[in-house]
């Protein structure tokens, strides 16, 4: 593997890919784009980076190669070509596009049989947060590999860390977050409707929640012990008592005539628990029942 870390190819000049690129650019490391669709590059000031004709010519110009297009499949049909492959050996991909563990793992493969290193990184932020304090990328993969990518890593800013060697990593981790952030998502717009439907005033509902925030993060650290002490007991609150709050939520939306299937859903995980014998422990039991379903 090269230990040169100063020239650094962005493929995919898509929203993120444009972001990554330009905080490269203010590094001032030595960055060459290119973008499946040429016209991508009239957003970069002349001379800012160099503009490879083909992605081949953009791998043979750089010891670090940043990935961020669609996806792994399109990753895949750019790079698995002999005319590219040929280019890798000795180099560096950091795969930036949003995958699966499985994914991650099979590039990782794929990368070592044409002689490069993969290192796989999840971006836990908007393109408007590289080259801030507020970018978080996780990455995972060869630790020599991400110390080889050290500018460039520094160069996107905020909060970036290699969690482990197993390639897959930083895909599980962060799709786990990202259930937390639908889930949040997808709530707050259910509580909203109650809210509208109610005449209760959005903002009202805003400043509440804020408040609760550190609510939120007790039942994290509560629920995290809990399933990895597997010992629900808890002095807090029980799976019955919420198996009724959420029979009332699906009240209050029957009453205000909103749509049921969110809280459905959770009722059903609940009733299930309860069918198990689980009323009286806490509710990260149904952990159990997530970690079953295959
Ligand atoms: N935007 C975000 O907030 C964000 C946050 C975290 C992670 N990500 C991840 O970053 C990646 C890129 O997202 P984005 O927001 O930059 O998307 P985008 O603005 O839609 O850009 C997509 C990019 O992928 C390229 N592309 C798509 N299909 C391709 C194919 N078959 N062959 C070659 N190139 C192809 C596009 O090339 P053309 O210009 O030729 O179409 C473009 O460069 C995704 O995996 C996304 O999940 C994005």
């Amino acid at each position: 593997m090269t230990t040169t870390n100063e020239r650094v190819a962005v493929i995919g000049l898509g929203l993120m890919g444009s972001s990554l690129a330009k905080a490269l650019s203010a590094a001032d490391l030595e960055v060459t784009v290119w973008n499946r669709t040429p016209a991508k590059t009239e957003s970069f000031k002349p001379g800012a980076v160099q503009i490879a004709d083909t992605l081949a010519d953009a791998v043979r110009a750089s010891d670090i190669i940043v990935v961020c297009v669609r996806d792994y499949e399109a990753t895949a049909d750019l790079f698995r070509v002999e005319s590219v492959e040929c280019e890798l050996a000795g180099k560096v991909i950091v795969q930036l596009s949003t995958g699966t563990p499985s994914k991650a793992r099979e590039a990782s493969e794929w990368a070592t049989t044409v002689g490069a290193t993969h290192l796989d990184g999840e971006i836990m932020a908007f393109p408007d947060a590289i080259g801030t304090d507020r970018c978080a990328i996780l990455y995972s993969g060869d630790r020599a590999a991400f110390e080889a990518c050290d500018s460039a890593v520094q160069a996107f800013g905020g909060v970036s860390q290699l969690i482990g060697d197993d390639p897959g990593m930083a895909a599980a981790l962060s799709n786990a977050v990202l259930s937390i952030y639908f889930s949040f998502t997808f709530g707050l717009l259910n509580g909203a409707a109650i809210c509208d439907a109610e005449k209760v005033p959005l903002p009202l509902f805003r400043e509440l929640v804020q408040s609760l925030f550190p609510v939120f993060g007790d039942v994290l650290s509560r629920s995290v012990d809990m399933i990895s002490a597997g010992d629900y007991e808890s002095e807090h609150s029980t799976l019955e008592t919420s198996a009724g709050a959420l029979a009332q939520i699906a009240a209050v939306g029957r009453d205000a005539g909103l749509d049921g299937r969110l809280v459905e859903c959770m009722r059903i995980y609940a009733t299930e628990g309860l069918e198990a014998g689980f009323g009286s422990v806490g509710n990260a039991v149904l952990f159990k029942q997530f970690r079953n379903r295959r």
